[in-house]
């Protein structure tokens, strides 16, 4: 019985990763390593959860911080709900801050689904919660030699039915963590390590010559392109304008210049007729504030031209531009109160001191460009 998982933890016990969140059941920092392990691989979750369970060591210090503390401590990991979801669900777990005990109460919590919630159960509580993710589809698909669509309702049903049935149900911890590493490790996406692998000797698909057809996909995942047009406003000096971006898209809580975005590169000639290039003046129509603008003949350089930032089913072109306003044109006061509530213009825009940018929780696209510009 349980010859496969056997043949797995033994495999585990003397090549496991040595992480840091394998050193602890605490239910917290199980929770904070998978969230934070949803969309990014170990080597770069490494240093920041190290860094967010040192600044958010429990459940309260967690629920008692300002969503900008978290967001800025989330900067450059990218899919920033994650880090809202956190947020929320440690606030929702006010005033015991006692993390759900069973199964229906950590899944339950936002931002955890089904493979979070078999993680931490099983690697907090030790129950019997097979997780099934890209690399258990990867594993098991190859090892039973199953061609069946892994993004179909049939197909996630299969694979869910089939890692639960092969885990030693006395020992989920180890099963649910020797398949992470084998399929991280081993099993991987190209060029497998089929020689090194403990699963070698019966693996159907190393026997019929399949391991690179396997898991199938039955879609294709589109990756779409957006265009955007960023500009460093110099409105006072020494600062920028800086906007939280709103709506249900990417970043959305964090900061960012002013946008022009559009469904192609604009030529400079097109940005500056476009109507949301003058938005960050707060009054009038957008031809008015176009008017304005274009009486004072501002000076707009082109920084940089097609910065290329590959997310996972987008690619964002992105061209900065630097417009120094003329004087008066901008009556926005220098923020002197970083991050407080009230936003400084009817758009939102505050005046920010270049000083003050570490405080924001900026992407990391935008982070890293302003970091080698300004
Ligand atoms: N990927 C998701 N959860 C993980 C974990 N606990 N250890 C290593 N990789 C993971």
């Amino acid at each position: 019985m349980f010859s496969f998982s056997k043949t797995l933890i033994d495999w585990y016990k003397t090549h496991h990763r040595d992480l840091p969140w394998r050193h602890t059941v605490d239910p917290y920092r199980v929770w904070v390593s998978e969230i934070i392990l949803q969309q990014t691989r170990v080597e770069q979750g490494y240093d920041y959860y190290q860094r967010f369970v040192a600044r958010f060591p429990d459940v309260r210090s967690l629920a008692l911080a300002t969503e900008d503390e978290v967001l800025t401590l989330w900067q450059g990991l990218g899919y920033y709900s994650r880090a809202r979801h956190l947020h929320q669900a440690a606030r929702s777990l006010l005033p015991q801050c006692q993390m759900p005990q069973t199964y229906e109460g950590v899944r339950a919590l936002p931002g955890v689904g089904d493979y979070t919630a078999a993680a931490i159960c099983s690697l907090a509580y030790g129950m019997p919660r097979a997780v099934v993710d890209g690399n258990v589809y990867r594993v098991l698909s190859r090892y039973l030699g199953v061609d069946t669509p892994i993004d179909t309702t049939q197909g996630r049903k299969l694979f869910a039915g089939l890692a639960q049935e092969l885990m030693d149900p006395a020992q989920p911890a180890l099963h649910n963590q020797a398949m992470m590493d084998l399929g991280a490790t081993v099993c991987t996406p190209r060029q497998p390590l089929c020689p090194s692998c403990p699963l070698s000797a019966s693996c159907l698909a190393l026997a019929g010559g399949q391991v690179d057809r396997l898991p199938v996909k039955a879609h294709r995942t589109r990756v779409s392109n957006r265009y955007l047009h960023y500009i460093i406003v110099c409105a006072k000096e020494d600062s920028l304008l800086l906007r939280r971006r709103e709506g249900d898209d990417i970043w959305r809580g964090l900061w960012e210049l002013p946008l022009v975005e559009a469904d192609h590169a604009l030529s400079l000639e097109e940005l500056l007729r476009h109507p949301d290039f003058c938005a960050f003046l707060a009054d009038g129509s957008p031809s008015d504030r176009r008017d304005r603008l274009q009486a004072d003949a501002p000076t707009v350089r082109i920084l940089a031209e097609g910065v290329k930032h590959v997310l996972t089913h987008r690619v964002l072109h992105v061209n900065f531009y630097e417009l120094t306003l003329p004087q008066g044109l901008c009556t926005l006061p220098r923020d002197s109160h970083p991050l407080s509530q009230a936003p400084c213009s009817s758009q939102g825009y505050r005046c920010v001191p270049i000083a003050d940018l570490p405080r924001y929780g900026l992407p990391a696209l935008l982070r890293d460009f302003l970091q080698k510009y300004l």
